[in-house]
């Protein structure tokens, strides 16, 4: 085949068809939950993505599958034991909605995971995006997703204007990214071009300084061509979260420590904290009056900030000595674990930092 043809066969090549040759050659292959059709294993692992990079993933896949490698297993679990191995991976409630899940698939669909679009939306957690990317990675359907990643992709390789959180902007997405679904798919080229949005995503078409010289779809962007990839798609107006305050008191007893477990509902839900007091208050007498215990300072600790989706707080450990071992749990939300026992539990990112830092201290003042 001489130059022109080929040049002729490359401007022919539709969008689809240029995602999939770049897939196979600069994608990624590999991944622990690639290579099956098993929509479990998929689920999981897609739910496991939304937010999180693929590299903080992986241990975490790892060790959910070897735990719970089917529906079965996952729904019989307790919560807790799903939490424990949720725990650090952040925004809990996918935890709490995949376990949901995995019960509700039990009773409703006979255990049997639901091929269907409709079906898999009506799974708590499960919205348009992760349910049509189980649907093509695991059952090959020609449905698209639209994630972030490919929202970024669509905006700029058609310079379309305006946020594509809005409404109307992401309407106008799905529509755009349905027409450019692989014609005549089979089950392979679903998977290989699902991946390959996901891909160029998150390799190519990076949010700030995209490497266009690398991407299959440059001579066509519009961004590209226009100098536009800084401004597309368009930002969202930065809302200045809230900022709230709170002290987070370490309390021990010997070498335990006291842990409560969150209502399950709302920030943290179901997951074992330090007991948690306003700032204005005294430590002292706040665990006289709310916590019948008699405690001493023992030290503070740095304050630790995180952030939420809507809101930042900055957390003020004090670390608390029981002054009588009362060793009882009044409450059955409470619990005096030892630190190793303590981080095998469901419990948050800045909880396990500051049993760390607590550790730390404890060794140097040789108190356990
Ligand atoms: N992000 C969301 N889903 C993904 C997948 N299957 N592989 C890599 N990154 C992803």
């Amino acid at each position: 085949m001489n130059v022109v043809d080929l040049g002729f066969l490359s401007m022919n090549k539709t969008f689809a068809d240029k995602l999939i040759s770049w897939q196979l050659k600069h994608g990624r292959h590999g991944l622990p939950w690639q290579g099956t059709n098993n929509p479990y294993a998929i689920w999981v692992a897609e739910v496991m993505l939304q937010q999180t990079q693929v590299a903080t993933v992986i241990p975490y896949y790892q060790r959910f599958m070897q735990v719970f490698p089917n529906i079965r297993s996952l729904a019989k679990a307790p919560i807790e034991k799903v939490l424990a191995l949720w725990s650090g991976l952040g925004y809990y409630a996918r935890g709490r909605n995949l376990h949901q899940a995995a019960c509700q698939i039990m009773v409703e669909h006979r255990g049997k995971f639901p091929r269907n679009m409709v079906d898999l939306q009506r799974l708590p957690g499960i919205g348009r995006s992760t349910a049509a990317a189980v649907s093509a990675f695991a059952f090959g359907e020609c449905c698209t997703i639209l994630d972030g990643n490919v929202k970024r992709i669509l905006a700029r390789y058609f310079g379309i204007d305006g946020c594509p959180g809005e409404r109307a902007v992401e309407a106008r997405l799905w529509q755009i990214a349905e027409s450019l679904l692989p014609e005549n798919s089979n089950r392979k080229t679903m998977v290989v071009y699902t991946q390959a949005l996901m891909d160029l995503g998150a390799l190519v078409c990076v949010p700030s300084r995209p490497h266009c010289q690398q991407c299959p779809l440059q001579n066509d962007c519009v961004a590209h061509g226009n100098n536009q990839t800084a401004i597309l798609p368009t930002a969202k107006l930065k809302k200045l979260l809230p900022v709230k305050q709170a002290v987070h008191l370490i309390i021990i007893n010997q070498n335990r420590i006291l842990l409560e477990r969150r209502p399950a509902s709302g920030i943290w839900g179901g997951l074992w904290c330090f007991p948690e007091m306003p700032v204005e208050q005294d430590g002292m007498n706040y665990c006289q009056r709310n916590l019948n215990l008699r405690v001493t300072r023992f030290s503070e600790l740095p304050r630790l900030n995180h952030t939420f989706t809507h809101f930042k707080l900055s957390i003020y450990p004090q670390v608390m000595q029981l002054a009588a071992h009362e060793f009882t749990c009044k409450e059955n939300n409470q619990v005096w674990k030892t630190i190793d026992e303590a981080m095998k539990l469901a419990i948050p990112t800045p909880v396990k930092k500051l049993l760390s830092l607590t550790e730390t201290i404890l060794q140097s003042s040789n108190h356990v």
